[in-house]
């Protein structure tokens, strides 16, 4: 048997793990291990496809990153390919993806990947090739998994930038704006902003209005406390308005989301005539080792798609569905983007604790 991994997508601390894992266990079976760098650009001559043995996970398993390296701009079914002017055409190089991997004689594939190498992954297996997913994100948006791993090292770290911001928003009684990741979900924002005892919380579940935000803000101004920590999903918007984008993406890559802390920092500002900083986490939260909650989650996904491998399970994804590790039809998880449940305990709890979600 030869099996070979793949990691698409945004890195997320975990991923190192998940490849050790899998390559021990296939290796375990006397299996023969590949791995494909750069998300399918290996496989497509755009990069290399290299053997993964125990030598090479020695060590990795705390390691944030990935090995095999990655892309959020390589889908083999539009693949952007360069043209001598500059410019950039998209072409689907899915079938010589395939023909590729047939003739290393590889037997199967585990694609560790968010919901856009999901996707992808989905497409190849309905074409014909034999793919195992692994959710991948600090999003933790995708369906039919609790969580996906690195999450709750993203979560870490913006949990650690709020402690940092409260002490110095309270020595110059500011107010000041945290924009986390998350896409179109505000579970980094929701679980950082309540871990961290964040006082407002904007989510792109709830259209927030500037005014009640504000008014929160005042409010605490009243009870003597003079200074307000904002932690803002960068998909959150206003009531009426839209998400914010921030300036072009690289051809084959999606719109990117983000800026949104800015403006709402000077908005704030202008309202309430309280200084107001912002500030982007940005990619830290993608950086550095992963918890050990998401080394032993990303652990238990390596040997768990390898077993799927064994059994077969083309075209499904491995989950976490507590206290086990399930696998399901990737076309499942897709259905919908896993969005923060608004009648969530955590939610319940965070809006006991006066925290403002801005409606
Ligand atoms: O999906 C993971 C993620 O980190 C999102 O939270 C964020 O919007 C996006 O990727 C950033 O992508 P890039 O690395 O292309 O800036």
């Amino acid at each position: 048997m030869r099996i070979a991994i793949t990691t698409g997508g945004g890195d997320a601390p975990g991923l190192n793990a998940v490849i050790r894992a899998a390559v021990l266990t296939a290796i375990d079976r006397g299996w023969h291990v590949l791995g494909i760098k750069k998300g399918y650009a290996g496989l497509l001559g755009d990069d290399e496809v290299i053997p993964l043995t125990r030598d090479q996970v020695r060590g990795i398993g705390h390691l944030g990153g990935t090995i095999l390296r990655t892309t959020n701009r390589g889908n083999p079914f539009s693949y952007p390919v360069r043209q001598a002017d500059g410019s950039f055409i998209k072409r689907d190089r899915s079938d010589e993806l395939i023909e590729n991997a047939r003739n290393l004689g590889i037997n199967a594939v585990i694609s560790i990947g968010g919901d856009g190498s999901l996707a992808i992954a989905h497409r190849l297996a309905q074409k014909g090739l034999r793919v195992v997913g692994v959710p991948k994100t600090i999003d933790n948006d995708v369906s039919g998994t609790i969580s996906t791993f690195g999450f709750d090292t993203a979560v870490n770290t913006a949990m650690e930038a709020i402690d940092k911001l409260h002490t110095t928003a309270e020595s110059h009684d500011r107010v000041i704006v945290m924009e986390v990741m998350g896409r179109h979900s505000g579970f980094i924002a929701l679980h950082s902003g309540v871990a961290g005892a964040a006082h407002a919380i904007l989510i792109p579940e709830i259209p927030y209005d500037l005014a009640k935000v504000c008014d929160a803000i005042m409010a605490r101004e009243k009870r003597g406390r003079f200074f307000d920590v904002v932690v803002v999903a960068e998909g959150a918007y206003p009531s009426g308005g839209e998400e914010s984008v921030i300036g072009e993406s690289m051809p084959g890559q999606a719109r990117r989301v983000g800026g949104v802390a800015e403006s709402l920092a000077r908005q704030i500002q202008e309202k309430t005539g309280k200084e107001c900083r912002s500030l982007v986490l940005g990619h830290l939260q993608r950086g550095g080792m992963p918890t050990g909650y998401d080394r032993l989650l990303a652990t238990r996904f390596g040997g768990a798609a390898v077993q799927a491998v064994e059994d077969g399970k083309w075209g499904h994804m491995v989950a976490l569905q507590s206290p086990d590790i399930v696998t399901l039809p990737i076309e499942e998880a897709l259905l919908h983007t896993k969005r923060v449940d608004l009648g969530h305990d955590l939610m319940k709890t965070a809006r006991r604790l006066g925290i403002s979600f801005g409606d």
